[in-house]
This record gives C-alpha cells, structure tokens and sequence, in this order.
C-alpha cells in the first residue's frame, strides 16, 4: 500500500436504525473501537471529526410502527433520543449524533442521486417484483422472507441472508412470502433506478485487492475479494415504498431511495450539519469535543474531498458489502468525494452462547446496562474491549464480566494505583518529594522499560485497530508497576533507607502517570479519576 499523506481524519460509526433500542454487541462492534480511536487522535493533535446519528429510513421503521402501533415519526423520535442518550452515557464522544430525517440530509442524498443520474451513471430498468395483492404494496427487501439459496436458512431476508452474510435480491430467495399478510406475494412490474455496480469491478479490484491487501482486516478483505470475484450485479437504487427520501425526479411518484443509498450519505450529511451548527454557533445535534477554532460552512468539504483526508468507517460485519462496495462506488463515480482508507469491522458479540438478539429478547440492551450498573460506564467499556469480537465471533457471559472487574480491574490496576497513593499520603502527605539523590537501580530501569514498552506498544495497537491488544498493553503498565512494588517492597525501606524509598514511590507515579495516560482514550472515566488522584 502506498503511504499517503493524512492531515484530517472522518471517522464514522454506522448510523443505527431507530427503530428500537442497541445493544451491547452493537457497542462493541462499531462505537466503542471507534471511540477509543478517535480519542486517541484527539489525543495526538490531529484534526478529527467522529460522526454519527440516527438511520430514520428502511423498512425497519415503519414495520416498528405496526408492532408498536403508531406511526413511524413517533418510532424515530422515541428511539433516536434514547440510543444518543445511551451513546453519551457510555462516553461515546461523538462530535456530532445527527439523524437522517433532517432536511438537510433528504437535500444531500438527493443531490448525490442527481449527480449520477445527470452523469448518466443510473441505468432505468422495469422489472417484475414482487407485490402483495393482499396489502396492496411492493414489497421492499425487507417485506419479503424465505429461504436463503446460499446457507439454506429459511428466515432469510429479500436482501440479506443473516445467517451466512450473503447479499440476496428478492428473487432469490426460494418460497418467498410476504412478512405483511404471510401470503405469496406475485409478480408485478415496476421502474426503478440502478446502480451497475459490474462496471466498477476493475476499479475496485486496483482499489481494495490491490492497494488495501496488507492493511485492510483479514475479515473485511477477504468478504470483499469472494464478492468481486463472484462478479457484481446491477443493483437498484431506488424503492417503492411511502417511507423514505423522494427520489428526485418526475414521474417518480411513490418512489423513494433505497436506504442503502441514503444511510451512508448521512455521514456526510452529519459532517455538514456539524459545520453549520460550528460556523453558526446553533448547538442542536453537534457537541463538538475539542476546540475547532473558526469554522466556516464549507470546511465540511474538506472532511470529505480532500485527498490528505483519512476516512474510517467503523461497523459491524453485516454492513461490509455496503460500506466497502456499494458506498464507495456511489462515492467514486461522483467524481467529487474520497473513499475510505480503512473499515475495520467487527464480528459479532453472542450472550451466554447465543447470537444476541433484541428482537428475540436475547440481549443486553445499553440503556438497560446503564440502569442496572448506573455511573459504572468503564467497567462496560473495559469487559466488551477485552472480549471484542476483532477477528471471530466472542462471547459475553456474566462470569466473565465479574472476573474482569474484580481480577483485573480492581486487582491489577486498582491495586497498583492505590498502593501508590496509600503510600505517598502516608509518607509524604500526598506530595511527591523533590527527586534528589535519584538514583536508579536495576530494577527501577527494568520496570521503567517494562512500562513504557506497554505505553508505547498500546498507542501502535490502536492505530491499528487491535483495541484488544491495546487495553492489554495498557493494563501491561500497571502490571509492570505491580511486579516493581512487589520485588521492591518499599513499606519496608521507609525506616532503614528513606532516600530508596522516594526513588521507588516517585518511578510509581511516572508508571501511575503512564497508566493513566494509556487509559484516557480506553477508559476515559477511571483516567480523570487518576489524573485526580495525581494532582
Ligand atoms: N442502519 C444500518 C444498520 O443498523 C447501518 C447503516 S450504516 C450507514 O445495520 F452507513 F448506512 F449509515
Ligand atoms: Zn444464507
């Protein structure tokens, strides 16, 4: 891969549809990874915008409206508030949390849908679709449920099979039935819009099987190398259905965007609605988390065209194809934006032995977290990092929660860290004396190299996404800090050798100070509380 030059970086987490409430495998797979990156970077200086915000679109909401009986406003309104609510709580630091329902994101999908079509990129095509006599509708992707021809499940969708990740079109799918009336639906033609996604197959070979060969995830890379190679299809850009964005043309009555087409969009959408807000000085969604100095409208621009910008989208594994073929090439054949540099996207987090489920009940929903466990965000973020799911599905049990915060959270880190403090109240009232005679031994050399090597190795994991490792290296740190205590045993110099004594308690609160400093982007709620601790 050629090294390219980064001076900004979008960093995105998938637009979760608001049509319920998240769990904590959605947490795991596409905020909190992506949290700890940006944090870093934030960190580091860099120019940084971390977005994300509500999917209103799909046929997700409208069917939550049925169950709920209400309409799909009201679903969108309820659920959007309670995820970014859930987000903020857990530390989720986006600079803004926006919503596809917003007119400004209906103008942007609209206007990316113009430039292709006026660039003659959009074929027009009527086809047969399937159609439910019963309920009087087409049935969107959604609608239609039967068995996948790929794996065999017979609960596969007209778009997707869940079970072994395939992109399914509706015709597919063997007995097909309609989820509204349970019928078979017929066959009735439409027009629709499409995207010929074969055209770009040699792009996207240079583009990912070449350029992003060693640096993409195994995972990512290898579903979009069997795609590609499995040859690509049209694919329409555009639905019959009463809820969504107007496709913008005449005689499209009734018709709207794919929500696949307008979801993605809604980054950068988001990116815009945060310049405004920045530029105008309105606070609406944006909650910018560091100083973006003066602003104008436009800078958004940058985010999203500049070639020294680095685009990062975080998702789960079941938006791959999406967010690695079919946004990319939206965004390719406009002519006008950049395509990611990086999707490093998880796997899925099952509970207790089962794929987690909200639907099903099977599921630890964040809000739900938040009431059982209130003020104890870190202690989530801590037991789903050390169990993400980076290269294979990974499991969440309650046993292993407990050990983590008990075994390794309070035995490892807090034990160390408090030591530390104990002792320096007891000998020196809390305040570290003046490092005169500073002498270092061998063990004091070992266990400095023992903790920065963890510091500095925690910071390389990050960046490339290992944020397992990372929290490993991280702990590392105070692990190195627990051993030197151990073997050095200051309590039992303070009489006989005091000078000794300080030279140990001070080299602690470096590895204390290099601890928390490792943490800040991994557990930002215990550092500020050792950054306290520190003065
Ligand atoms: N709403 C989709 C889901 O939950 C994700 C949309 S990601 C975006 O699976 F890129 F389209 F925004
Ligand atoms: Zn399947």
């Amino acid at each position: 891969m050629r090294q390219k030059k980064v001076s900004r970086y979008t960093v995105t987490s998938a637009l979760p549809y608001a049509n319920g409430s998240k769990h904590i495998g959605h947490l795991a797979g596409a905020y909190i990874p992506a949290d700890v990156y940006v944090r870093y970077l934030r960190m580091k200086g860099e120019d940084v915008v971390f977005i994300c915000g509500s999917d209103a679109h799909g046929t997700a909401i409208p069917n939550q409206a049925l169950k709920e009986r209400t309409t799909p406003q009201s679903i969108i309104d309820k659920y959007h508030v309670l995820i970014r609510d859930s987000f903020a709580k857990l530390g989720i630091s986006f600079d803004i949390y926006h919503r596809t329902s917003e007119p400004i994101h209906h103008q942007t999908s609209q206007e990316i849908f113009l430039t292709l079509y006026n660039k003659g990129l959009l074929t027009e095509e009527t086809s047969d679709q399937y159609f439910d006599v019963t309920a009087k509708v087409f049935l969107a992707d959604r609608y239609i449920m039967g068995t996948c021809p790929r794996c065999g499940n017979p609960q596969a969708y007209g778009d997707q099979c869940e079970r072994c990740g395939s992109t399914l079109s509706p015709s597919e799918l063997i007995n097909p039935r309609s989820t509204l009336s349970g019928n078979a639906p017929i066959l009735k033609p439409t027009r629709h819009w499409y995207l010929p996604l074969q055209q770009y197959e040699n792009w996207l070979k240079e583009w990912i099987l070449e350029s992003h060969k060693d640096d993409w995830k195994t995972n990512v890379y290898g579903q979009c190398k069997s795609w590609i190679g499995a040859g690509l299809q049209p694919r329409a850009m555009t639905r019959d259905l009463d809820w969504g964005i107007k496709v913008p043309l005449p005689d499209a009555e009734g018709k709207v965007l794919y929500v696949w087409f307008d979801a993605p969009i809604g980054y950068i959408s988001a990116t815009r609605a945060l310049f405004k807000e920045l530029a105008t000085n309105v606070r609406q969604y944006a909650t910018p988390r560091r100083n973006f100095g003066e602003v104008k409208e436009e800078d958004w621009k940058k985010y999203w065209q500049a070639d020294d910008t680095k685009l990062v989208h975080f998702i789960g594994k079941d938006n791959i194809v999406f967010h690695c073929i079919i946004f990319p090439i939206m965004l390719h054949a406009t002519g006008e934006y950049i395509v990611p540099d990086n999707v490093p996207a998880n796997e899925f987090m099952n509970l207790e032995g089962d794929k987690m489920s909200t639907s099903r009940g099977w599921s630890i929903e964040m809000h739900d977290y938040l009431k059982d466990f209130p003020g104890k965000p870190d202690v989530l973020r801590y037991a789903l990092l050390t169990n993400l799911p980076e290269s294979k599905d990974s499991e969440f049990t309650w046993n292993d929660f407990k050990d983590s915060v008990n075994n390794e959270l309070a035995d490892i880190l807090g034990n160390f860290v408090n030591r530390v403090f104990v002792l320096t109240h007891k000998y020196y009232q809390g305040i570290l004396p003046d490092p005169s005679g500073y002498e270092l031994q061998e063990a004091d050399r070992r266990a400095m190299a023992e903790a920065r090597n963890a510091y500095e190795s925690c910071g390389t994991k990050i960046e490339q996404s290992r944020f397992r490792e990372a929290l490993a290296e991280a702990m590392n740190i105070a692990r190195a800090g627990n051993k030197y205590l151990t073997e050095t045993e200051p309590w039992k110099l303070q009489k006989s050798d005091p000078q000794r004594t300080e030279t140990i308690l001070i080299n602690c609160a470096q590895i204390v100070a290099m601890s928390s400093v490792a943490l800040q982007p991994i557990l930002p709620y215990t550092e500020r509380k050792l950054r306290e601790g520190l003065g």
